[in-house]
């Protein structure tokens, strides 16, 4: 059932409001308020999506709204120095991660986080703060205002912070050059000098004393191979998206990464989108720009397409340096017509994160390189097969993407890769009816397995927010 926090500072005549209010925050697809301040007005705006086509007005009320939340100052969201103003408003919950460009998986997991804190524990909109390690804003693409996490250090912002770490391959030596290559060029890291730890910038591993008053220190569901620079310790809750055999990290407790929930979470107002989206049946398929396929491979995929007469949807997972490109998509579509025109290709173009799901959603089948495109697949039960390997032997991706197979959805005789030849069979195996009870209970399990890992660290904080008051003053 659902639990809802009272705050001892609201007044008793408050708390029928609250409840009411708590609903509304909370509505199955309740829209997202946020206040931000532009030269001391307040504007006051829903947050982009995904809820466009269920605009339902949340009522800010006693529970979740008012003067209280912070504030984001500045006629730009962020200066010259990557550096925004972020005026103290009480206790906040920091979702902390690559948020702040282009890679859809990386831009649910805060949606993932904060809508299940708000819906089962009657946290609030703005009782968030997003930040990745320079600050974007990325609401055009169904994403958050992001700040520079350097806006929140010590230096700058005094209030008390809970951090979560919200995911993806972060458990892992990123120093913040790596991390700012993926923002191409005019994005700096606020406070960049203050990264560094004990001689080391570990970009998206913050420690505590870089902030005020840190409070709970939360990693969710977090990738990698683990650094041996810190250990579980670092964090007062750790869970990560793989079972990881690694000294140090022994209490971390795994289960599938978050966004494994976005059906359950959002599945229907994602049922509803339309923009653009393809119709029929089609093979939605998903590649990083450096891939090569020989043409054994797309033969393969265009025999799959004309047996079970498909048509061939490609699409970006990420737009940022280093992910996917439009070009090799247009390539490929006249690679493809010039070996069969029978089978009709699309590329979609689009880059709001919701469409993308939607897109992947209704797929007959999924192919991929990208492990969260798989993630969504397995969210929404639809058939997936992951390309770890491009035909002459380069590896695209790996230990990540054989993690969650061999976790999570596993058990394959082709499909954990996808090497040359084999995509055929990675394709009939996955298009088995026999194959839909394996999927469907590996979701069912998953979801299981979030669902339980998650309420052991949100049970703690939401005790800890329940002690110290939303105010902050601790
Ligand atoms: C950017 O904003 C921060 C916070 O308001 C301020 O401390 C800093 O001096 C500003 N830097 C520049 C170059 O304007
Ligand atoms: C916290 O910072 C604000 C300005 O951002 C300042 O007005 C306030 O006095 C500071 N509080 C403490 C306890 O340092
Ligand atoms: C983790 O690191 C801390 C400090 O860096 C150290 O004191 C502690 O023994 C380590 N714990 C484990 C389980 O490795
Ligand atoms: C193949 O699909 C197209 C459009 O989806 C449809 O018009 C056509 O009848 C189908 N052909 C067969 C043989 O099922
Ligand atoms: C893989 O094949 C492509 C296209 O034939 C080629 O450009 C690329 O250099 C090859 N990569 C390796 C590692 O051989
Ligand atoms: C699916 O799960 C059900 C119930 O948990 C189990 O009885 C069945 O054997 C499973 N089937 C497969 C193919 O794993």
């Amino acid at each position: 059932m659902v639990e809802r926090i009272l705050f001892p500072v609201v007044p008793l005549w408050l708390l029928f409001i609250a409840v009411v209010v708590s609903f509304a925050c909370s509505s199955r697809d309740g829209s997202i308020r946020a206040y931000i301040f532009a030269d001391s007005i307040r504007v006051s705006r829903t947050i982009a999506h995904p809820f466009s086509s269920m605009q339902s007005e949340g009522v800010p009320g006693a529970g979740c709204t008012g003067p209280r939340e912070s504030a984001l100052h500045g006629a730009s969201q962020y200066n010259s120095s990557g550096c925004t103003e972020v005026i103290p408003h009480g206790r906040k919950v920091l979702l902390y991660g690559a948020m702040g460009r282009h890679n859809f998986g990386d831009m649910l997991m805060p949606w993932i986080v904060e809508t299940m804190l708000q819906r089962r524990y009657g946290f609030c909109p703005d009782d968030f703060l997003h930040a990745d390690v320079a600050g974007a804003d990325l609401r055009a693409y169904g994403g958050h205002l992001v700040i520079g996490v350097g806006s929140l250090f010590s230096n700058m912002y005094n209030g008390s912070l809970d951090v979560i770490f919200c995911g993806g391959e972060t458990l892992q030596d990123i120093s913040l050059n790596i991390a700012m290559g993926m923002f191409g060029r005019g994005f700096k890291a606020c406070n960049a000098d203050d990264f560094m730890h004990r001689g080391h910038s570990l970009a998206y591993l913050l420690p505590k004393d870089k902030f005020a008053k840190p409070g709970l220190f939360i990693a969710n569901t977090v990738g990698g191979p683990g650094t041996s620079r810190i250990n579980q310790s670092w964090f007062d809750h750790c869970t990560l998206r793989q079972n990881l055999h690694r000294a140090g990290y022994e209490d971390c407790l795994a289960a599938p990464d978050s966004v494994i929930m976005i059906n359950i979470l959002f599945g229907e107002s994602i049922s509803l989108r339309t923009n653009g989206l393809p119709m029929g049946r089609y093979f939605a398929w998903q590649f990083n720009s450096r891939v090569h396929f020989d043409d054994g491979f797309v033969d393969a995929i265009l025999a799959a397409a004309r047996t079970n007469n498909f048509s061939i949807v490609m699409f970006r997972a990420g737009a940022a340096p280093g992910h996917d490109g439009l070009k090799p998509y247009e390539a490929m579509k006249s690679r493809l017509e010039k070996t069969d025109s029978s089978i009709a290709v699309t590329v979609f173009d689009g880059l709001n994160i919701w469409d993308i799901s939607a897109l992947i959603s209704r797929a007959t089948l999924l192919i991929s390189t990208s492990l969260h495109c798989r993630i969504i697949a397995f969210s929404f039960y639809v058939p997936r097969v992951t390309v770890v390997l491009g035909p002459n032997g380069t590896q695209v991706g790996g230990n990540k993407h054989f993690a969650f197979m061999r976790d999570w959805d596993g058990d394959w005789d082709y499909s954990n890769d996808a090497a040359d030849a084999r995509i055929g069979l990675s394709i009939q195996e996955a298009l088995r009816p026999s194959s839909k009870v394996v999927f469907d209970n590996n979701t069912r399990r998953g979801v299981g397995i979030y669902e339980n890992v998650f309420k052991t660290w949100a049970d703690s904080l939401h005790k800890h927010w329940k002690s110290h008051g939303r105010s902050g003053r601790q």
